[in-house]
């Protein structure tokens, strides 16, 4: 499968109309947030290559692809952030992020098999898909559309290698459609809490340094940012993503669209 075929040079930073989103609190925090999980990823990318070091495919794709394509979202939406609001501290605001975000990222976090761990990766893969698809569909200025189109493209190709050795590995463990329906409601349950919540809380302290993290006005700006998400939120592609590793037949698939829209509201509870 092709790599990521863009660059930072492909983002126009010079053309990004300022004024169409600057005034956006939600988008600030969607974004400052997705730049910092982004840019955090190695974390995630060391725990994954220690536990498949004697998978030599495996490993060598997440650090030679997998990880430096994380890694350069996480640069893109932070040049993207720092051209629209160049007051904000990036810097600082990441390293209180990341000391927070470390202590979640431990090997435990990891499922207990090699084709459990790949299932679970896959419903990261599909958030972070569907998250810049809904992203990209709210956007109102057209340099962070064509960033985010990028980024989403990216995710989806990702999910796929996931989801080729979530299959390679299950032919191995032979997993029963309960096991694997574990792992994926696992990591589907801890995706808000560890990621997305933690993203958007240290750029929102950053703007509101005497807000608190369960006080009420960080309350309804996580409200708010969710919401605006859901609105453009691409339910029957996150659905598709998160049952593709049940192999469910066609009619129990369709029997499962019930479930999936559970799993979509968790996902953006
Ligand atoms: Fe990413
Ligand atoms: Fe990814």
């Amino acid at each position: 499968m092709a790599n990521s075929d863009w660059s930072l040079d492909d983002i126009a930073l010079d053309r990004v109309e300022t004024e169409r989103v600057r005034w956006h609190e939600e988008l600030f925090l969607l974004l400052a947030g997705a730049s910092f999980v982004e840019t955090g990823s190695d974390l995630y990318t060391r725990n994954l290559v220690e536990r498949f070091h004697d998978d030599a495919d495996v490993s060598s794709w997440l650090t030679d692809h997998w990880q430096p394509e994380e890694l350069q979202h996480g640069r893109a939406l932070r040049a993207y952030v720092n051209r629209v609001w160049p007051e904000f501290d990036w810097q600082a605001a990441f390293a209180a992020f990341l000391a927070d975000y470390s202590r979640s990222c431990t090997e435990e976090e990891l499922e207990r098999t090699h084709c459990l761990e790949m299932a679970a990766r896959c419903v990261v893969e599909m958030g972070t898909a569907t998250y810049y698809r809904a992203i990209r569909d709210l956007s109102v200025e057209p340099v962070l559309g064509r960033l985010v189109g990028f980024i989403q493209r990216d995710e989806v190709r990702h999910y796929k290698h996931f989801y080729r050795y979530f299959n390679k590995y299950n032919d191995i463990e032979h997993n029963s459609s309960r096991t694997v329906c574990g792992a994926l409601a696992r990591r589907l349950r801890n995706i808000l809490p560890n990621d997305a919540e933690c993203g958007l809380w240290y750029p929102f302290q950053a703007r509101n340094p005497h807000a608190s993290r369960k006080g009420p006005e960080f309350r309804r700006a996580v409200g708010r940012a969710k919401a605006l998400v859901r609105r453009h939120y691409p339910a029957p592609m996150a659905i598709r993503m998160f049952l593709k590793p049940l192999a469910l037949p066609p009619i129990v698939d369709r029997l499962s669209y019930g479930p999936a829209r559970l799993a979509q509201r968790l996902l953006l509870r």
